[in-house]
């Protein structure tokens, strides 16, 4: 796909991953990125440095996907999609019908104005969530759906959604699996990747991190700036249908994550280790890390930075920011 002078919508283009994917995409000779986003978690200041290129806007009449009219607004017209607005694994444990409401309704909504609207591509945010445990590593595409919880319900119905919509319409939708991200402006309650904001939060204050659980738990993180670059791939590659793990297929533990904070924030605190709730315990994934062949066969995606080069990158924005001492 030819993205020259091709306007793009980002649906949940403030939050976390999508404003890194707001701009990567102007990077690119695209006339028009739009954001379409209810703010329900994403900022605006997250996007000071896109908003400053004439080419980036705000979708001026709101942005929430369960609001038909002003979505239909904001899709006319638009080349091409990239969706990644849902609500939060925590937020689904609690509030199960807002998780239907936003990521299964509201990605219908997605789809159908898509199709209504001609897009030429969708690139949709799924997430690992939809193995639960893994049962063989690294884990394919292949791999069974062991999911549990409702944030995982609704990415696997997001994605038999987009199928169902690519088979009855023709639709090109192309949904990506992203195993744990890490970044600047992340929300450190995030289930699984949190632990990197909150070590950091840990250690900055000169306080011990703490581990729950013995630290053996392991999950493949992936710098967000490589996940951003992942969905302008996925745009761009000839692929019109399919699901992609996005991922570094490297393993790290929970205990090997933070000895390397510790190494790289010069610290020799010690760790304390707590034992699991009794509910973390039942529902956490303990194993989860991706294979990347698919994705960089079909969609010519490769993963740039390191954990110890995207965790540097993280902790030189935090000291830059100030965030370090917050
Ligand atoms: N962060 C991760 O490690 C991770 C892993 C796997 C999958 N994902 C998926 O990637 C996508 C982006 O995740 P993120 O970490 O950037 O989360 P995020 O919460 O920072 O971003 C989601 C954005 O969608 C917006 N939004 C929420 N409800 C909306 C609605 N009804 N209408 C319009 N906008 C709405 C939020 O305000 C926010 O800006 C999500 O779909 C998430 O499920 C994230």
């Amino acid at each position: 796909m030819d993205l020259k002078d091709s306007k793009i919508l980002v649906i949940g283009g403030a939050g976390f991953i999508g404003s890194f994917v707001v701009s990567e995409l102007l990077k690119e000779e695209v006339a028009e990125v739009v954001v379409y986003d209810n703010f329900a978690r994403g900022e605006k200041d997250y996007l000071i440095e896109q908003l400053k290129d004439k080419r980036c806007s705000i979708f001026p009449i709101g942005g929430d996907i369960r609001d038909l009219d002003i979505l239909d607004a904001a899709v006319r017209g638009k080349d091409f999609v990239v969706s990644l607005a849902a609500m939060w694994l925590l937020h689904c444990k609690d509030y199960p019908r807002t998780a239907f409401e936003v990521n299964i309704a509201g990605t219908f909504n997605v789809l159908e104005a898509c199709v209504k609207h001609k897009v030429k591509k969708l690139i949709w945010s799924s997430s690992a969530s939809v193995y639960g445990d893994a049962v063989e590593l690294p884990m394919t595409e292949n791999h069974p759906f062991n999911n549990k919880n409702f944030y995982g319900a609704t990415k696997l119905a997001g994605e038999a959604m987009a199928t169902a919509f690519n088979d009855r319409y023709g639709l090109p939708v192309v949904g990506l699996r992203y195993m744990n991200v890490y970044g600047p402006h992340q929300d450190q309650t995030a289930a699984y990747t949190g632990v990197v904001p909150i070590m950091l939060n840990k250690i900055e204050a000169n306080e011990p991190p703490v581990i729950n659980g013995d630290g053996s738990q392991a999950y493949d993180f992936i710098y967000v700036e490589d996940v951003a670059r992942c969905n302008v791939d996925a745009l761009k590659s000839d692929v019109n249908f399919g699901m992609y793990n996005v991922g570094t297929e490297v393993q790290t533990s929970i205990k090997e994550l933070c000895d390397l904070i510790l190494e790289l924030k010069k610290s020799d605190l010690k760790v304390i280790y707590k034992p699991y709730s009794a509910d973390d315990a039942r529902s956490l994934v303990q194993n989860r890390i991706g294979s990347r062949v698919k994705a960089e066969n079909e969609l010519g995606f490769l993963y740039k930075y390191s954990l110890r080069e995207g965790l540097q990158k993280l902790i030189d924005w935090r000291i830059a920011t100030g965030t370090d001492k917050a």
